[in-house]
Parts: structure tokens; sequence; C-alpha cells
């Protein structure tokens, strides 16, 4: 159910309009994986077909920051992102808890950025048995390092409409300038090499645990991150076929 996603910017009970008629299945996923690896390329991609929401937590704080910080304690979160570091996971766990409309929308989900901690991914399987839904599968992307970085330093994002492009993989059509709005094309804060190193060395320490987090849950679906973003999304689809994600979420 590709919505306008108001439910998850504004929170509380705001509610969103689909766009997509609902699967008949509503397919809820994690999306792991290093900072730049394509998850939320992916999450584009993959919830046009699963017709299900994109749930970015990453997006939750460049919205505020748009928006202009809410509160000191929005604003330091900012700081904590601008360097690279994880915001607290008291924070995050907030943020999510009060938009949980979301996690048991009958269009499914991705989560894109969240959890990102053991402790998060915890909490996460506490709400989701609290709204009696389950998790189908914890998607973890991989690609080694130098790619990675490769991604990151070359992503341009439109401060307007988010499009996301990348200098040599996904050029915008005109050179720094938004194919959709028209707007220039930034290159995010955090993008820097200096937020770069600290975030992949937060990934190292704080997310890689939840691989076997979910391993050990039996949801883990691991995926080469190589290729063209429609290559990876043929490859994603094909593995959650066969782990027996339900075909009627599978829309093709
Ligand atoms: P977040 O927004 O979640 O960032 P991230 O995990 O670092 O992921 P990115 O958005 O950088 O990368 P991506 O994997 O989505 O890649 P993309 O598809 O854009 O979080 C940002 C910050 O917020 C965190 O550092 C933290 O401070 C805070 N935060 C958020 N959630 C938190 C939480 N739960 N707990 C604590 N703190 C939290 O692709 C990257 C580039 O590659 C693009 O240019 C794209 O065009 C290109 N590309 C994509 N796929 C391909 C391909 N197949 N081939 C070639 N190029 C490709």
């Amino acid at each position: 159910m590709n919505t306008n996603q108001e439910g998850w910017f504004s929170g509380g009970d705001s509610s969103c309009r689909p766009e997509q008629p609902v699967a008949a299945h509503p397919c809820r996923l994690v999306l792991l994986g290093p900072p730049g690896v394509g998850k939320g390329t992916q999450a584009e991609l993959l919830c046009r077909q699963l017709r299900a929401c994109h749930l970015s937590t990453g997006e939750l704080f460049r919205a505020a920051k748009r928006n202009g910080a809410s509160s000191p304690m929005m604003q330091e979160a900012l700081d904590t992102m601008q360097r690279g570091q994880l915001v607290s996971d008291e924070m995050v766990v907030s943020m999510v808890r009060e938009r949980t409309q979301c996690l048991r929308c009958c269009g499914g989900f991705l989560l894109d950025g969240f959890p990102r901690t053991v402790s998060q991914a915890e909490e996460l399987s506490r709400m989701m048995e609290e709204l009696g839904v389950t998790l189908d599968a914890a998607v973890s992307y991989e690609l080694p390092l130098e790619e990675i970085v490769d991604r990151l330093s070359g992503r341009r994002t439109c401060p307007s409409c988010q499009s996301v492009y990348h200098v040599t993989a996904n050029p915008p059509v005109v050179e720094d300038q938004c194919d959709h709005c028209q707007s220039r094309l930034m290159q995010r804060d955090d993008d820097r090499p200096e937020a770069i190193r600290v975030r992949m060395e937060a990934y190292q320490s704080e997310t890689e645990p939840l691989i076997d987090f979910y391993e050990q849950a039996g949801l883990l679906q691991r995926i080469e991150a190589s290729g063209s973003p429609q290559e990876i999304l043929a490859k994603t689809l094909r593995l959650l076929k066969e782990r027996g994600v339900s075909e009627q979420c599978l829309t093709g």
C-alpha cells in the first residue's frame, strides 16, 4: 500500500490515504545492512511490488531537520546524526512507539534503519507482540566496503522531493538538478568522509549483531547487494518467495 506516509511522518493518530489496493497478505519486513548499501533504494522499489509502506527512521530525522527541530532533544539527535553516530535507543524507540499504527497497518511495512541495535530489536519484537502481528523476514543486504563508500560518496539527494541519485550509477538528466522538481541536488551532511567512517564503526559495533539476532529467530535472509537496483530487487523478490513469504503480497 504505497501511501502518502502521513501516519509515519506525523505520528499519533494520523492516518494515510492508500494509493494502491491493499495486498491480500500484508508483508512485514526489516531491511538491514550497512549505511549506503542501498536499503532506501530497495525499500522504494520493494514497496511498490509488495504494496507495503516504507518506514525509515533516518527520513523522520531528516524531515525534522527540514521543518526545524521541534525540541532540544530533537536538536541533540540531529547533531548526533550529523556526526554519524547513532541516536539514543530511548529516543528512537519512543518515536517508533508513537507510530505503532504503522506497524499494525493492514498494508504492511518495510522498516529501513530500525532496529539498529539489539535493544531496539527486542523492543520491536515486544511492540509487535503487543499488536498481535509478526515479522515475515529480516533482509540483510551485503556489499564489500569499497563499493559501499563509492555509493555513499556519490549519493546526491533532492532537498525538496527527497529523490535519491548517484553521480555515476543513477545520475540526473541535468547535472546536479532533480529530474522531478528541478531543485539543486545536495550531498547529505553525514555523507562527508569523516561522518562515513563514524557510521561504519557504529554499524559494525551496534547493528551487525542484529544479523545473529535475526538468524537465531529464523528470520534472516542474506542478499548480496551487487548489481543494478533492478537486479537486486529481482533477487530479493525471488528469495522472499523461496522463503515462503506469502505469494499474495508478492504481486510482481
Ligand atoms: P539512515 O537514513 O537510516 O541512513 P543509513 O542506514 O546510514 O542508510 P543510508 O540512507 O545512508 O543508505 P541506504 O542503505 O539507504 O542507501 P541508498 O539506497 O540511499 O540513518 C541516518 C542516521 O539517522 C543514522 O546515522 C543515525 O544517526 C540516525 N538513525 C536513524 N535510525 C536510527 C536508529 N534506529 N537508531 C539510532 N540512530 C538512527 O543508496 C546509497 C547510494 O547508492 C545512492 O546514491 C543510490 O542511488 C546508490 N545505489 C543504490 N543502489 C545501488 C546499486 N544497486 N548500484 C549502484 N548504486 C546504487
